[in-house]
């Protein structure tokens, strides 16, 4: 089976890439990334060599350069490539619309005309907007984005599956809750808490920090897409949830004392525009249908997250020595 993964530098593609090569004997993977500031070919350190494995250096927006890609025929293109971090969509919402959305229709027309068997569209529960204290998204519930990042993917979505209902293409959607794992970017809540920790900086709480999202580790969420781009049936869409609704200040304080680190660390902050205040899925779908359910408590799988991030110092370190530090000082400013 040949696989074409876009965004597989970054921190689900690259765990994806490395959960193809290490469960299928026969899968061929070629990884198609642009490498932006979250695209970091260190996530993929060990793999360069692999014999199924291929880099190629490109953007999803370039028609061009997508076209050469998937001139040597695939069976499957999984597009993880997006602008990703919601916090960023505030500051450039303008190159979340071209990647996200625009990119996707590049990428998908390419995927036709080259006979790609199916189009993976990797999508996030952010799509559905905001619940209330109680209720779960299901896969029928409207679309009600509220960020330049969510708006740009719920249009994806919507496209991708246009070009099923009007031309027959054969596409599967997966929406997913918040990931957590090795290799996250440490921009998001997860990996920012756990090296701010280490470093025994303060941890940014916006708002009161009651805020709802429920945590999927990520290698359960590469198990659920791989069977949705096996199995999954054309034109349908896939909610893949952990199952692990928790509030931010409990992640906090989970990660807090994981590390070993005092509740003075917390500090709170100016709450984040339009900040959703709770998400929540029904998986009863793929679980049904896939026989897919999450395996990863939140519990063990942020120990194991934490034990990963203490581990690899070396990797989060240069990470958040580059480019990271500008985007931190602009967007927590005096702050901290
Ligand atoms: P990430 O920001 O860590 O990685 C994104 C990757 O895409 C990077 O390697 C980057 O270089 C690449 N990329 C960006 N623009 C590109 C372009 N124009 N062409 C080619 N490559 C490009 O993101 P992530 O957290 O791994 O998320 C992957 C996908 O999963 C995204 O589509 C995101 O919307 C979705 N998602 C993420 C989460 C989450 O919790 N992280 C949850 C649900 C859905
Ligand atoms: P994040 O990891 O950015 O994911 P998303 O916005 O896609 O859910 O944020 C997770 C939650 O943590 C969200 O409610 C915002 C909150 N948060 C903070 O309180 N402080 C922070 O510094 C960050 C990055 C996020």
């Amino acid at each position: 089976m040949r696989i074409f993964v876009t965004g597989g530098c970054g921190f689900i593609g690259s765990n994806f890439v490395r959960f193809l090569l290490r469960e299928g004997k026969d899968v061929e993977v070629t990884n198609f990334d642009a490498l932006t500031y979250a695209g970091n070919l260190e996530n993929l350190a060990g793999v360069e060599e692999h014999p199924r494995y291929r880099f190629l250096k490109g953007s999803i927006t370039d028609r061009e350069a997508v076209d050469a890609a998937l001139r040597t025929g695939f069976d499957i293109v999984y597009n993880f490539a997006a602008e990703s971090h919601v916090d960023r969509s505030l500051y450039e919402p303008h190159v979340f619309l071209d990647t996200n959305v625009r990119g996707t229709a590049v990428l998908l027309e390419a995927a036709l005309k080259a006979k790609v068997k199916r189009f993976v569209q990797i999508s996030t529960d952010e799509v559905y907007g905001s619940l209330g204290s109680d209720g779960l998204f299901t896969e029928t519930t409207p679309l009600k984005p509220s960020s330049p990042y969510s708006a740009a993917k719920a249009a994806a979505d919507l496209w991708v599956l246009a070009y099923h209902h009007t031309f027959g293409a054969d596409v599967v959607v997966t929406r997913s809750s918040n990931n957590y794992g090795p290799f996250q970017f440490p921009e998001k809540l997860v990996p920012l808490f756990i090296s701010n920790a280490v470093d025994g900086n303060a941890l940014p709480v916006y708002g009161d920090g009651r805020q709802v999202r429920d945590w999927l580790f990520v290698e359960d969420n590469c198990r659920a897409i791989e069977l949705a781009g096996l199995r999954g049936r054309a034109g349908e869409v896939y909610n893949i949830g952990g199952r692990a609704e928790r509030e931010n200040l409990a992640v906090t304080k989970a990660i807090l004392r994981a590390v070993g680190k005092p509740e003075t660390l917390i500090q709170y902050v100016k709450d984040r525009p339009g900040h959703d205040r709770r998400y929540a899925l029904d998986i009863a779908k793929i679980e049904g249908e896939l026989g897919w359910k999450p395996a990863v408590a939140f519990e063990d799988g942020l120990k194991r997250t934490v034990e990963w991030y203490l581990g690899h110092r070396e990797w989060w370190s240069r990470v958040k020595s580059g480019a990271y530090r500008e985007y931190y000082a602009k967007h927590y400013g005096a702050a901290l």
